[in-house]
C-alpha cells in the first residue's frame, strides 16, 4: 500500500488526474464529498487530502509515504524529503506584487503581506530591504487593496486575482511547479512501489 498526501485545491486535482492515468485511481474517490481518506486495494493507494502546507508534515512524518507540494510550500519549510520529480503542473511564479502606481519611497521598513514568511525574509534579505513581513493565511491580494500591506509575496498563476484586484506585478523572483516528495524511511523501505509509481508518473506527465 502506497499512502499519498495531496494538497485540497486546483494543484490536488491536477495531481489526482496525472495519478489516474498512470493507473493509480482510487475506485472510492468522488470530487462532490467531504470524505478526506480514500482507499483502493486493487491498485494498493490510499490517499489523504490535507492543507497544501500540511503536506510536508504528513510525508516527513512516514504518515504519507510520498506526498505532492508545490516548489514554493516546498521552500518555505525546508522539509527533511526526499524530492523525486518535478510534475510539471501547478505552474507559477513567486512574485513581490503592489497596487498599479505603487513606488517604494525607502522611508522605512516595506510591509509585505504572505503565507512564505521565510521565503520573502530570504528574498527582501538578498536584495537589502528592510521590512515588515505580515503573516496572512490566504486571500493574500486583499493586504495592499486594504492598506495592510504595501506589497504582497506571493504565487501568481493566471494573473487574474491580481488583475481583478487592481494589483501588478513588481518583480518576478522565481518560478516553481508541483513536485512529488518522498519519507526518506519509505524510499528504503518500499523502493520498488515508488520507483514503480515514479516511472508510471513519468510516462503520462506533460513535458509542455
Ligand atoms: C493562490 C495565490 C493567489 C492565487 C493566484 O491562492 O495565493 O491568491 O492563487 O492565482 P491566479 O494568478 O490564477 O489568480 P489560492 O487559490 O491557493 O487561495 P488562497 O487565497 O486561499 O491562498
Amino acid at each position: 500500500m502506497i499512502n499519498i498526501a495531496l494538497p485540497k485545491g486546483r494543484l490536488g486535482e491536477k495531481a489526482y488526474k496525472l495519478m489516474e492515468k498512470a493507473g493509480f485511481g482510487c475506485s472510492e474517490y468522488s470530487e462532490s464529498v467531504r470524505k478526506l481518506v480514500f482507499r483502493d486495494k486493487e491498485n494498493g493507494i490510499s490517499l489523504f487530502w490535507v492543507k497544501p502546507f500540511d503536506v510536508c508534515a504528513y510525508v516527513e512524518s512516514g504518515v504519507a509515504d510520498v506526498g505532492v507540494v508545490g516548489k514554493d510550500v516546498l521552500e518555505e519549510q525546508s522539509s527533511d524529503v526526499y524530492e523525486l520529480l518535478d510534475l510539471n503542473i501547478g505552474k507559477c511564479a513567486v512574485c513581490v506584487a503592489a497596487e498599479k502606481g505603487f513606488e517604494d519611497d525607502y522611508s522605512g521598513p516595506l510591509r509585505v503581506a504572505t503565507k512564505f514568511v521565510r521565503s520573502a525574509e530570504r528574498y527582501f534579505s538578498s536584495v537589502g530591504r528592510e521590512t515588515e513581513i505580515i503573516k496572512l493565511n490566504g486571500s493574500i491580494e486583499l493586504a495592499p487593496v486594504l492598506g495592510l500591506s504595501d506589497v504582497i509575496f506571493d504565487i501568481v498563476e493566471t494573473g487574474e486575482t491580481l488583475k481583478e484586484n487592481g494589483l501588478q506585478v513588481i518583480e518576478k523572483v522565481s518560478s516553481v511547479s508541483a513536485r512529488l516528495i518522498a519519507n526518506k524511511s519509505s524510499y528504503k523501505f518500499k523502493y520498488d512501489e515508488l520507483k514503480d509509481f515514479n516511472e508510471k508518473l513519468k510516462g503520462v506527465m506533460n513535458y509542455d
